[in-house]
Parts: C-alpha cells; sequence; structure tokens
C-alpha cells in the first residue's frame, strides 16, 4: 500500500472523513469512491458529518516520521484562542459518554497546577506519602503501584495497570482508569478505546511500542508515546473514578511525568483533564487550544472510549491531533 493510502486507512480506521482533490478519471473510467479518497459509505452516512464538514486530512503522500509535519501543515488547526461548540449529549448513559459532556461549570481561567498536597496517601492503607512517591525512580514506583492498597479499588482489581512506552518518550497520554481487559492484561488500552488510541498515535507517526523489533532501527523517543491513566485499578463495572479515588492515585501519576519528562501531554476525557488541570470544564470547552501541567504543553481531547460511541467527534479528535502535532514542531529542542 502507498504510504499516502495507509494513512488514508488510518483516518478511516478512526471514523475521520476526508477528502481529496477528484482525480479525473480517463473518460468512460468508473471513479471509484475508494481510491477518489472520499470517505467510504459507513463514514459518508455517519450522522452528523458532512463530507464539507470533514477535517482536511492529509492527502499527499507522507511517510510516518513526517507525519505530524504534514498533519500541522494540512490539516490547519483553528486559532488556540478559539472556542468551539460544546459536543453533543449522548445517548446512552457510559461513563466515557458522560465524561466528556458533563455540563460546564462557569467559564474559569486555564488554571496552571500546583502539584497534588502533599498529604499523602493513607498510610493506615499500606500506602505511603506522595512526598516520598515523588522520590520514587522507575523500579520503586512500578513496584509501589502494584501494592498499593490506598482506596478499595485494590479489592476488586486483578492487577494495577501502571503505564506503558518509552521511559523518556517526548509525548505522554493520559487516559482515566482501566477497563475490563486493562484489568487482566495489566496493560493501559488494550480494549477497544486501546486499539482506537494505537490508530490515532499511528496517524501521528507515533507508537507505544519502547523497542523496535530487532531487525529494524532504534525508535527515537519524539516517536513515542508513553501511556498512563489517572487511576491504576479498575473501578468496578467500569464506574466513574471517584474523587477520593482520584486523590490517592494522583502522585503515581504526577511521579511517572515527573520521570518521563514528557514535551507535550495528551489528556483524553474528563478525568485525566480533571487530575492534570484542575477543573470540571467539559472537554468541548477546552479543546482546540494549548494548556499547560507544569509548564508542559497539554492538550485536551475526547477518550477514545467516548470516540467509539459518538462517531461524529472523531473529527474534532483529529483537529486536536493536528494541534498536537503542530505544538509540538513549536517547542525548542530539548
Ligand atoms: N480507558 C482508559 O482511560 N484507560 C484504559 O487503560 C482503558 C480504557
Amino acid at each position: 500500500m502507498a504510504l499516502d493510502e495507509r494513512r488514508l486507512a488510518m483516518l478511516r480506521e478512526m471514523g475521520v472523513p476526508f477528502w481529496r482533490p477528484l482525480q479525473l478519471p480517463d473518460a468512460g473510467a468508473p471513479v471509484d469512491a475508494a481510491a477518489s479518497g472520499r470517505a467510504p459509505a459507513s463514514d459518508a452516512s455517519q450522522p452528523g458529518i458532512a463530507p464539507a464538514a470533514a477535517v482536511r486530512a492529509p492527502v499527499a503522500p507522507v511517510a510516518p516520521a513526517e507525519a505530524p509535519a504534514a498533519a500541522a501543515r494540512l490539516a490547519r488547526p483553528a486559532p488556540l484562542t478559539e472556542r468551539r461548540p460544546e459536543p453533543q449529549a449522548p445517548q446512552d448513559g457510559s461513563r466515557m459518554a458522560r465524561s466528556a459532556t458533563a455540563p460546564p461549570p462557569p467559564p474559569t481561567p486555564t488554571p496552571t497546577p500546583a502539584p497534588a498536597a502533599g498529604e499523602g496517601a493513607a498510610n493506615q492503607n499500606g500506602s505511603i506519602a506522595s512526598a516520598v512517591i515523588a522520590t520514587l525512580d522507575w523500579p520503586a514506583l512500578r513496584a509501589t503501584v502494584a501494592s498499593c492498597r490506598a482506596c478499595g479499588l485494590c479489592e476488586s482489581r486483578h492487577q494495577t495497570v501502571f503505564g506503558v512506552g518509552h521511559p523518556r518518550s517526548h509525548w505522554m497520554i493520559v487516559g482515566e482508569a482501566p477497563g475490563e481487559q486493562e484489568d487482566l492484561h495489566g496493560e493501559p488500552f488494550v480494549g477497544p478505546a486501546g486499539h482506537l488510541l494505537d490508530n490515532m498515535l499511528r496517524a501521528l507517526g507515533l507508537t507505544r511500542a519502547e523497542d523496535a523489533p530487532e531487525d529494524q532501527p532504534p525508535l527515537e523517543p519524539a516517536r513515542q508515546a508513553y501511556i498512563a491513566n489517572t487511576l491504576k485499578c479498575r473501578p468496578p463495572r467500569n464506574r466513574n473514578p471517584e474523587p477520593e479515588e482520584m486523590r490517592r492515585c494522583e502522585p503515581f501519576l504526577q511521579r511517572q511525568i515527573a520521570l518521563v519528562q514528557p514535551r507535550l501531554i495528551l489528556a483524553m476525557g474528563r478525568f485525566a483533564v480533571q487530575a492534570l488541570l484542575r477543573t470540571d470544564e467539559a472537554i468541548g470547552r477546552l479543546r482546540g487550544r494549548v494548556h499547560r501541567y507544569e509548564g508542559v504543553p497539554l492538550i485536551v481531547t475526547y477518550h477514545p472510549a467516548y470516540l467509539l460511541r459518538n462517531l461524529p467527534d472523531k473529527a474534532k479528535a483529529w483537529e486536536d491531533l493536528c494541534l498536537a502535532a503542530q505544538t509540538m514542531e513549536t517547542l525548542p529542542p530539548r
């Protein structure tokens, strides 16, 4: 498959409609919808997506290594200050659907969050203080998470879900909490939402893989994403995380971010945003501009599980990825 076709296939996989200039066929030759790059019938029929409203997806052949540049160049996200309309209320009552559309409180300026209060995670429950967590190296942090009993989620989990990716990835993806598959496998985003996330990463030329296959050149941290969740344990029946659970788990994510030192953070869904930006504002009001977490540029987007249920918003998520890629390009060298 040609590179541009591969890229278009990824957009198709994400469900993002796209267009490209129609190649006029030779006289008499049939126009093939797929070859012309128009959205397949299933995309075109998605409610709420008119082809004219589709994101201008990359149309030129672009090698994965050049993807962010191409994405930024071609997708032209709106100015950072632009406010986007709220997403439509979801029809189902699922956790992620709720998480992206909670009624917004009165607008507040984007805060620069302080680290969590160093009050520490319930020592009486067998966890250690956040001040201690803030000093741990990777192996100690992983071991501490694995044995954490700071909240009731430890009772129902099969295992903790720590994080995955190169420890100095330039990109960091923050999700919500493990689901059933993650709880079973011990890795974030391995279920259907993870499949979509991987496709989104691939569209940016990124991977969660820590190492390249033996017969291939080493991966570059600039092309690698570290993936972590706000909670390290699965909430029973995938219910929403509770504030106390988030508070107790927070030092782990903070330490992961401090160790990775990402150049850019992509916060996916309401709970990641709450944890990192300390705001209850709806995703729809936060996306489209660059926030900061401890000085690190942070882009807000919808959670992949939400996108699976709200197909029209995939186009907006693609815009968010383009903004992230464009922002990354403007950062000074590390
Ligand atoms: N949703 C998340 O937020 N994280 C996962 O790991 C899986 C689903």
